[in-house]
């Protein structure tokens, strides 16, 4: 059932190609994105004063890359809530706002809870949802699923990777509508989109190289992971799934942000791992590098082939991986960051699928 591997969750990383063809494939038609059944109308999206996502946990994560691809990319407001918060926050939500529910299982109560929450005062809401004929699925107005298969480990993968790329179907779709993206841009990015599997597929062969920075810093006590606007999403999401499963204490920081208070915690040893996707922040990111190597950290570096070399005059370890366009980088930055929780965990000795306090679907508030 494992198909031959020792957890589920390394099996669902390796699954990940193939659910993000499976999700992306049936979408895209001659070059186009096209959802069938889904009933939002051009002169809806485009009547449309802002969009909020609600989700928990790492389906928050995904809706925290989308605020930037959405609002790069259509120039509307999008503001993400956690389920949680929103059901208790008085939200300003009415006709003219799309509430997008992200959830793998379909049956988180603060997310299912948001979602009436959000009916109730008028919205329209889109669900994206992995299983279908849940609970979210069958009270949204609208649903798109992401074909990831069934998910059994705790820690989520190749769902959080199928959701990613429905948001990005879903902004392409809107930009087409609001004519917010240039034509050329949209096919570069669909085109881009396509290629996404076998790149995907190209990190998971060299994963031995992560396993091995695994092998160096499993023991750390801290790991702090940092990175701007996409980047930082994804640190995110990186330090959810080590600390999910390994249990070691980690943090996500805006990298520009650590100099108002963080960096105090940097010390002899710690280890940063220092996204440095975007070419725009590079050398930014650069700068940040420094001031936590000038305090003794260890820094693992993450970024796109071009900028391998440059990284390495400053970070101890990089991890290089595919270019793609920009916005999608997420999709291949955290495929790394999978293998290296998941590794680091492993070398513990935790009880990867199943993390002590954990449950797969949290159906209770
Ligand atoms: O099923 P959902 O996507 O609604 O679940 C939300 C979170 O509970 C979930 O993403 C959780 O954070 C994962 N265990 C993270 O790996």
């Amino acid at each position: 059932e494992k198909g031959g591997y020792e957890h589920f969750m390394f099996k669902e990383i390796m699954e990940q190609p193939k659910a993000v063809r499976d999700t992306l494939s049936p979408r895209i038609k001659n070059g186009r994105v096209v959802f069938e059944n889904l009933s939002l109308t051009e002169e809806y999206v485009r009547s449309l004063n802002r969009i909020l996502i609600v989700a928990c946990g790492s389906s928050y994560h995904v809706g925290m890359n989308a605020k930037y691809i959405m609002e790069k990319l259509l120039r509307k407001p999008v503001e993400v809530v956690l389920a949680s918060e929103f059901r208790y926050c008085d939200p300003i939500v009415d006709e003219s706002s799309l509430v997008i529910v992200i959830s793998q299982s379909g049956e988180t109560a603060d997310t299912l809870a948001a979602l009436r929450e959000a009916k109730r005062r008028g919205a329209r809401t889109l669900a994206v949802v992995n299983v279908v004929g849940s609970s979210i699925a069958k009270e949204a107005n609208d649903v798109i699923y992401t074909w990831a298969g069934p998910e059994i480990a705790v820690a989520t993968t190749k769902a959080y990777s199928t959701q990613l790329v429905i948001l990005y179907l879903i902004t392409l779709r809107f930009g087409e509508l609001l004519g917010t993206i240039a034509p050329e841009e949209y096919d570069a990015i669909v085109a881009e989109l396509q290629r996404i599997p076998s790149k995907i597929e190209e990190i998971l062969e060299h994963r031995e190289k992560i396993q091995y920075y695994a092998s160096i810093y499993f023991n750390n006590s801290s790991i702090f992971f940092i990175g701007r606007n996409l980047d930082y999403a994804i640190c995110m999401e990186g330090s959810l799934k080590l600390k999910e499963i390994s249990y070691i204490h980690s943090e996500a920081y805006a990298a520009g942000e650590l100099k108002h208070g963080t960096i105090s915690l940097i010390e002899d040893g710690t280890l940063v791992v220092a996204m440095a996707n975007h070419g725009r922040l590079f050398d930014k990111m650069v700068s940040n590098i420094k001031e936590v190597k000038a305090r003794g950290a260890d820094v693992l570096g993450l970024t796109g082939a071009k900028h391998a070399r440059a990284l390495e005059q400053v970070a101890d370890n990089v991890i290089s991986i595919p270019e793609t366009h920009e916005i999608l980088m997420p999709s291949l930055a955290v495929i790394p960051l999978q293998l290296f929780s998941y590794y680091v965990a492993l070398q513990r000795g935790c009880d990867i699928d199943k993390p002590r306090n954990l449950a797969k679907s949290v159906t209770v508030e």
